[in-house]
């Protein structure tokens, strides 16, 4: 599969598309350091191609299309015989009609073809006199090259004495496996240095750099073996009339390193069929290969047929690269979100701006760890290297540094557990929660204790992590069964203390239901959800008899929702009893639970996924739908936004964070501000605090207070 090339309109488009393509080539083969992913330039190339061919007499002479390496870069040390490039296909159907002009050119079908993975790094040819390596050559312009001896002995798999004393010249590509890639950029980082983009910059970077205070390997992959002017004749011979796949063999005897040598070594194929599979196969495990590869080469495999078939000048007509869809995209990086596991561990993860890599979009990236950030030096708001392949997580390789604006900023790291606030242990890479495993139990605990759920006065997170310390409490009933021997064995818990915790955890079990199906942290499910829900069904036995169709009725919960939210309570429904049994109220004051009818509406009267009208509640605020901005004041004032919420639904109204034109009452306290506008705009009805509180005086008060009874 291949993405669209970018669309070029006019002359002026098109010289500007030439000065970017020509940049990001130089730019890359300089130092690794393009501001384009390679899948941006290939777009780009195409399209100049593209508007090249409907308007030849416009070609710029600067173009980089049909020019080895986008004719970006020069060498002084001139080739043996020419280093060429590869065509492209993208598909089957390319890759068989491509067979087919080869048989052409050749005269019959080719039915021995070598087939072998594209490396992802940089060609250059290894010049070794009577078996000493003598000269590292980049490939240049195709016809000369830069010398690069000095990165001899630093290059794995290329060795300096081969295992026979024979002159020739070895061809391949140097790449950085992905190990040897995030070790570089470690160095590098730490030496002060700004990291590579991806493992192929890295080995272009290290490559051409001739003075480093540090060395960082690289590794070679031979594809080519050829005579050199001082090549014995008979050697010279030899290597002129095998086939591909025996000059494989030859190499890898020399010493040198092969794809052989990997999961996915180099294979013979007879027909398109056979080859087509190997292509399937390479690509189903590229994802977990140690070292990047961007397509896979196929090569006639005999020397007559390479020679039948001939070269071009940009490249041999006997061999083609099968593109492989792009793994990586440069996008931005927005945030960085700190996750903690089951078992605790603290793993943070990159929230990106959306990016399509192989068709799929990707918004979020795996960072494995704090130290993992550091290394990469990364920061918010980085353009950042993204790599997704397969079904795997996507990653960030690294910062796209020489992007950089000045304006991104530091990442911050938690200075505590993000989940239950507990202290972080630092030991190792992976940051873990000191709770461990219990992270959850006591984030859950904390939650559930919360002034918004069960409002547990006393019961603040550094009280549960004791609690839980001690083993006094393995789930939330546990809390319901504390004695005051227990309490009053832990540290710093005199008598008042405990006596006002033994309070609030006997007022917590008098709190309505909403409230308690919120404590249980239903995923999906929030305060108001909650409330929802409770007002529903009024008991815990309605909602917990409740089916997913059933689920569905309450204002709100789709067909996604209902099944998961179903599922859950079902899971709880051990630890529901438990909460029963120690005596937690299970009932929503003042509602009244739906009739079967109500709970089996026949198809048709409501769509699905939309929530049907709601019964009309009794109260003053019976089909109102009010929103609460700035301060509250007078009787109200103590009342969280959520109670101020559940006090507007006790009242029978449906309470809402924004005024739209369906809202009937704006309750604008001290500041409100926009809120309050959109009101007066919209000419929807204002109220102050105290005119609110006169409205809904019989429905406010606390726990214990039935609706209806006067404070
Ligand atoms: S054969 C004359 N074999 O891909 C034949 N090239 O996009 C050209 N490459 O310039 C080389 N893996 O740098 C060959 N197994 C492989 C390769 C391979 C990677 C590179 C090579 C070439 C480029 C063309």
């Amino acid at each position: 599969m291949t993405t669209p090339a970018a669309v070029i309109v006019d002359a002026a488009a098109y010289a500007q598309a030439v000065e970017d393509a020509v940049e990001a080539a130089a730019a890359y083969y300089a130092g690794g350091t393009s501001p384009l992913d390679d899948d941006a330039y290939d777009r780009l190339v195409r399209g100049i191609a593209a508007y090249e061919a409907v308007h030849p007499e416009q070609v710029l002479s600067g173009s980089p299309t049909g020019k080895v390496a986008g004719g970006a870069v020069e060498g002084d040390v001139p080739h043996s015989a020419a280093m060429l490039s590869l065509d492209n296909v993208f598909s089957a159907e390319e890759f068989t009609a491509w067979t087919e002009s080869l048989a052409r050119r050749v005269g019959h079908e080719v039915t021995r073809f070598h087939v072998g993975p594209k490396l992802d790094g940089l060609a250059i040819a290894a010049r070794y006199t009577a078996g000493r390596l003598t000269r590292l050559i980049t490939r240049g312009d195709g016809t000369a090259g830069e010398d690069v001896s000095h990165a001899i002995g630093t290059i794995e798999g290329l060795p300096e004495q081969l295992a026979e004393p024979v002159t020739v010249e070895v061809r391949g590509e140097v790449l950085m496996t992905n190990a040897q890639f995030e070790y570089a950029n470690e160095v590098r980082t730490q030496h002060g240095g700004q990291p590579f983009a991806n493992p192929r910059n890295a080995a272009a970077g290290t490559l051409r750099a001739k003075e480093r205070v540090y060395t960082v390997p690289m590794t070679f992959f031979g594809y080519g073996l050829l005579p050199l002017p001082a090549t014995d004749p008979t050697l010279t011979e030899r290597l002129n009339t095998s086939a591909h796949g025996d000059l494989m063999r030859l190499v890898a005897e020399f010493g040198v390193h092969t794809s052989a040598r990997t999961d996915i070594p180099d294979t013979v194929a007879e027909t398109v069929e056979q080859v087509l599979a190997r292509v399937a196969e390479i690509a189903a495990v590229r994802a977990g290969l140690p070292f990047g590869i961007d397509g896979i080469v196929i090569k006639a495999d005999l020397a007559a047929d390479q020679q039948a078939a001939g070269s071009g000048s940009r490249a041999p007509r006997w061999a083609i690269a099968y593109k492989l869809p792009a793994v990586e995209k440069i996008t931005r990086l927005l945030e960085v979100e700190w996750n903690v596991g089951r078992t605790g561990i603290i793993a943070p993860r990159g929230v990106l701006e959306p990016v399509v890599i192989d068709g799929s979009t990707i918004t979020y990236a795996t960072l494995h760890n704090p130290a993992d950030i550091t290394r990469r030096d990364l920061r918010l708001g980085d353009q950042v290297m993204v790599h997704r392949a397969g079904d795997v997580i996507p990653r960030i390789q690294a910062p796209v540094a020489h992007l950089r604006t000045g304006d991104e900023q530091p990442i911050a790291f938690p200075e505590t557990c993000p989940r239950c606030g507990s202290a972080i242990d630092r030991s190792e890479e992976r940051w873990r929660c000191a709770q461990g495993r219990n992270c959850h139990l006591v984030a859950s605990l904390s939650y559930a204790a919360g002034r918004d759920q069960l409002d547990i006065e006393g019961l603040g997170a550094t009280r549960v992590v004791q609690l839980v310390d001690a083993g006094l409490v393995t789930d939330l009933a546990g809390l319901f069964a504390l004695t005051r021997e227990q309490l009053l064995g832990l540290d710093r818990m005199g008598e008042t203390s405990t006596d006002n915790l033994l309070a609030a955890i006997a007022k917590a079990r008098q709190q309505p239901l909403s409230r308690v199906l919120c404590a249980l942290g239903v995923r999906g499910t929030g305060r108001s959800m909650s409330r929802r829900i409770a007002r529903h069904f009024a008991t815990m036995d309605a909602v917990r008899a409740a089916d997913a169709e059933a689920m569905q009725q309450v204002e709100g919960i789709g067909v996604e929702k209902a099944p998961s939210i179903v599922a859950e309570l079902a899971e709880l429904a051990p630890l529901i009893e438990r909460l029963a049994a120690a005596g937690v109220n299970m009932t929503e004051p003042g509602a009244t639970p739906p009739s079967p009818a109500d709970a089996a509406a026949p198809d048709g009267e409501a769509s699905p996924g939309e929530a049907p009208a709601a019964a009309p509640e009794a109260g003053p605020l019976a089909g109102m739908t009010v929103v609460v901005t700035g301060a509250m004041t007078g009787a109200l004032e103590k009342l969280s936004r959520n109670e101020m919420n559940e006090l507007i639904e006790r009242a029978g109204g449906r309470s809402s964070s924004s005024v739209s034109k369906k809202t009937t009452l704006v309750v604008a306290g001290e500041g409100a501000g926009s809120k309050r506008a959109k009101a007066e705009q919209l000419g929807v009805r204002l109220a102050t605090p105290d005119e609110f509180g006169a409205l809904v005086a019989g429905f406010h008060g606390g726990v214990t207070d039935r609706p209806g009874e006067p404070v």
